[in-house]
């Protein structure tokens, strides 16, 4: 084979299709019971906008972006994560004119030069969702209910969700020096990484996955224990309003997550079902993101959950939704075929899934297709039932067969699918 994939890519296949018209269906119905609206923004952005909001210092600006120069010389990347563009959306369209309040969600795929393993890909997809212009809590409370209310939806109860706060440009600057000490005094039992992190961006030690580094803030001071009131009580309320709706949660105070921006709340929902790869969404409030990247000063919360990950589980959790033909039509014979293909036109442009046969097999081969299809009903067509205008309706399951008239049989077909739609996914 001289074509393939390349690593961290795959194709979609057909038999896994359903899945994902499902996972996207269920996502857009929950999004719009909660007043989001859809936005689809490009793949392509200028890497700034990465770098800017996401940050130098994250892995996945410094080491995961897909980046090339146009023939303008200009740095482009393919989008990492969708919140940066659409908040660069947000501004640039002055969405915040019409009314600061905006409930926005984008589905689609993202890229990230990650070292490929179960569950982690180079190309893979989000549904993410982002609230602006209101300061919380209840806004934060909000996301995090509908993060859960997807999951709930798709049958998921098993997730664990985190919950953590960040701190603000107040409080997180005493934070950040103090993490930076205790880092300081432990450099030697860091990862490289992490030795030139505890000077550039000390929060993200306490996100790396090296056993070393993970023992080595097990004793970390906690951000919990030097919120600024301000921060404190936007937690305390978030949980108010958490309790209130009923969502089970874990304060986990050395959650940090992999990008830059967030301030205040931070969040993730876990599975222990994806081995190393456990975060299947995760989200988190960005107040100061929309004036940095130029726009005023208004604030903004939001998620992203990993619909590889999502699909996986749903995996584990059932079968296929696949749907099935209503009808397989069986011709034999040429004039047979012709006129099939006038039938199963005909049912298709009055919505009904038509099946036929190809390559002129045999009544056998075509039966065990229908069989394969899982259709409930076949209609066979020889060439002795057109001459005699007649065509035979066949039970799939029971065997037994039913002889009909073909004058005027699409809407008879029509009729019987309709008032019969036992095939009907
Ligand atoms: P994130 O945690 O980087 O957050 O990604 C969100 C989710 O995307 C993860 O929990 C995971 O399920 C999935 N994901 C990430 N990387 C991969 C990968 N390489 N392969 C498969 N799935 C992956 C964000 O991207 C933020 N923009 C979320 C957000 C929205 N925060 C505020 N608004």
């Amino acid at each position: 084979m001289e074509f393939a994939t390349i690593k961290g890519f795959k194709d979609i296949l057909p038999e896994e299709i359903p899945y994902w018209q499902e996972t996207e269906a269920v996502a857009r119905r929950t999004f719009q019971v909660s007043g989001f609206q859809e936005i689809r923004t490009p793949l392509i952005e200028a890497k700034e906008l990465f770098a800017r909001s996401i940050g130098e210092e994250t892995d996945i600006v410094s080491k995961e972006m897909y980046t090339f120069q146009d023939s303008k010389g200009r740095g482009l990347s393919l989008r990492p994560e969708a919140t940066a563009s659409v908040v660069r959306a947000y501004i640039q369209n002055r969405l915040y004119q019409q009314d600061p309040v905006q409930k926005l969600f984008t589905i689609g795929p993202m890229f990230r030069h990650e070292r490929p393993q179960k569950g982690r890909f180079r190309q893979f997809h989000q549904i993410n969702a982002e609230f602006f212009g209101d300061p919380g809590p209840k806004s934060d409370a909000e996301i995090i209910v509908l993060a859960e209310s997807l999951f709930h939806a798709f049958g998921l109860r098993d997730l664990t969700l985190l919950v953590n706060s960040l701190g603000c440009p107040t409080c997180r600057p005493d934070f950040r020096a103090e993490l930076q000490i205790y880092l300081q005094d432990r450099e030697d039992k860091l990862c490289t990484d992490c030795r030139r992190r505890s000077h550039t961006n000390p929060l993200r030690v306490l996100d790396c996955k090296v056993p070393g580094c993970r023992e080595t803030v097990a004793d970390a001071p906690l951000i919990l224990d030097v919120l600024c009131d301000d921060c404190r009580r936007h937690l305390e309320g978030l949980q108010e309003y958490l309790d209130l709706s009923g969502v089970e949660y874990t304060r986990a105070p050395r959650l940090v997550r992999g990008l830059d921006y967030y301030t205040r709340t931070t969040f993730e929902f876990q599975t222990e079902r994806l081995g190393a790869q456990n975060a299947v969404a995760g989200g988190g409030r960005y107040d100061g993101l929309v004036q940095q990247l130029g726009g005023p000063d208004l604030p903004a919360i939001g998620f992203a959950v990993g619909a590889e990950r999502l699909i996986a589980l749903l995996q584990e959790l059932r079968p296929c939704p696949a749907g099935k033909p209503d009808l397989f039509l069986a011709a034999l014979g040429e004039a047979a075929e012709k006129t099939c293909f006038g039938w199963a036109t005909a049912l298709r442009r009055a919505g009904f899934w038509a099946e036929m046969g190809y390559g002129f097999k045999g009544l056998k081969a075509q039966m065990k297709k229908a069989d394969k299809l899982g259709v409930s009903t076949a209609l066979i067509l020889g060439e002795n039932e057109l001459a005699e205008g007649q065509a035979v309706l066949r039970d799939m399951q029971s065997g037994r067969q039913e002889t009909i008239g073909t004058r005027d049989i699409v809407p008879l077909l029509v009729k019987r699918l309709t008032e019969n739609p036992i095939s009907r996914a």
